[in-house]
């Protein structure tokens, strides 16, 4: 048998989806068939939610409902907070939430009472809460009430994570960034969610999955290494000459690139907006000067472009949000997303199982242990 290989499955087709789709060009993004551009300057991050998970745009009862519904299932039982002050203060915040996830599936398993639909809505009301509730714990020696009087999911991490009701500008710049990272087609946590229901596992498994995978930083993990990146800087003279050296070194520049994308990333402008914005209403206005040498830099050299997580890195930390908190708030988000991916992977499943090209030794004689 001839087989074709496509190393990292660079350019496959690996299945159908109705949910999302970048434009057959390569550089526009549609949920649903609604341009990503729209979504994040006119709707809400719970409007998007509702439109994965529950296949359409809510009217405003549905979305009034839905806030309400979301902000009711916020809280977490008592074995769960016990579990999470259990966890070293010095895990990484993305294992914590891996946990978090994994540790909701023992408490609230899935089952025909307690649907797919309503496990990807409980799990999208409850992480924020599940990593403040670990953050606050091991950084401040207290244990928050992680229910607020905020209608928003981008209000409420906000307020869990600073005590107080959200600055307007950070939250509306949080909700764009929410809707941005909600979903991306066959991305590699999304492929691994799909995988894990392909073998009828549970939905808190292929969440599971989904989180471990977006850990790294050729994934989510970006978006943290690039403000790792940004702040190495003091200003843009010595951001150009850092990059000059670590492009002649061939080392990876985090934030830019895309498998997808070939002539730039539609969600970035966007992104990028929103922390030009926040830096104006910032004392660290620089951080925003360097960011826009090093995409001078990398474009000139490289012709490679930002993809979203570079200037969410800026965004984010603009919003006082803690560094190690940025690939969770990605969880947070792409839950709608994977959520979708699990419903329609289910709604007409195959065993995901490809094969591999064996380049291992040909067949050989086994000797027993005892004549080696
Ligand atoms: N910095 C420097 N060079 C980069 C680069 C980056 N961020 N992204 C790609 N390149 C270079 C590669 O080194 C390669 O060069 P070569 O042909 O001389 O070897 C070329 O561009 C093609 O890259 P490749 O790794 O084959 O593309 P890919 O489709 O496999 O990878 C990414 C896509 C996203 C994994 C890659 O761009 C990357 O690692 N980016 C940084 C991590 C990141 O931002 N991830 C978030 C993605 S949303």
């Amino acid at each position: 048998m001839t087989i074709a290989s496509h190393e990292g499955l660079a350019g496959v087709i690996a299945g159908h989806s109705a949910i999302c789709t970048v434009e057959a060009a390569g550089n526009d993004l549609f949920y649903r068939g609604y341009p990503i551009a729209a979504l994040a300057s006119q709707a809400e991050f719970e409007e998007v939610a509702y439109l994965l998970i529950h296949e359409v745009l809510p009217d405003r009862t549905s979305l009034s409902d839905y806030r309400d519904k979301l902000q009711q299932r916020r809280g977490l039982p008592p074995p769960m907070q016990e579990i999470l002050e259990r966890l070293p203060a010095e895990s990484h915040p993305m294992d914590v939430l891996r946990t978090a996830c994994s540790v909701l599936g023992c408490l609230e398993p899935e089952s025909e009472d307690h649907s797919a639909r309503e496990i990807a809505d409980r799990l999208l009301a409850c992480f924020p809460s599940m990593l403040l509730y670990w953050y606050h714990y091991h950084t401040h020696g207290q244990r928050i009430e992680t229910r607020s009087g905020e209608t928003t999911l981008a209000g409420h991490f906000l307020h869990l994570l600073h005590g107080k009701p959200p600055d307007p500008l950070q939250r509306q710049a949080l909700d764009a960034a929410l809707i941005l990272y909600a979903e991306h087609e066959f991305n590699a946590s999304t492929y691994a969610a799909r995988i894990t229901t392909s073998t009828l596992a549970d939905i808190y498994s292929a969440i599971t999955s989904a989180i471990g995978t977006l850990r790294g930083p050729l994934h989510g993990g970006a978006n943290e290494a690039a403000m790792g990146l940004i702040a190495r800087y003091t200003d843009a003279e010595a951001a150009e000459a850092g990059i000059l050296s670590a492009l002649a070194e061939k080392q990876l520049i985090m934030g830019f690139g895309h498998r997808v994308y070939r002539h730039g990333d539609p969600r970035s402008p966007i992104i990028k907006e929103w922390s030009q914005r926040l830096a104006e209403a910032s004392d660290e206005r620089h951080l925003y000067a360097i960011s826009e040498r090093i995409e001078a830099v990398m474009q000139r050299e490289k012709r490679l472009f930002p993809n979203l997580d570079f200037y969410s890195a800026t965004t984010f930390h603009y919003c006082g949000i803690p560094w190690q908190l940025f690939t969770p708030l990605f969880v947070i988000a792409r839950t709608s997303g994977w959520a979708a991916h699990i419903i329609e992977q289910r709604a007409d499943n195959k065993l995901i199982r490809p094969l591999a090209h064996y380049d291992g030794p040909a067949p050989r004689r086994y000797l027993p242990i005892e004549s080696r």
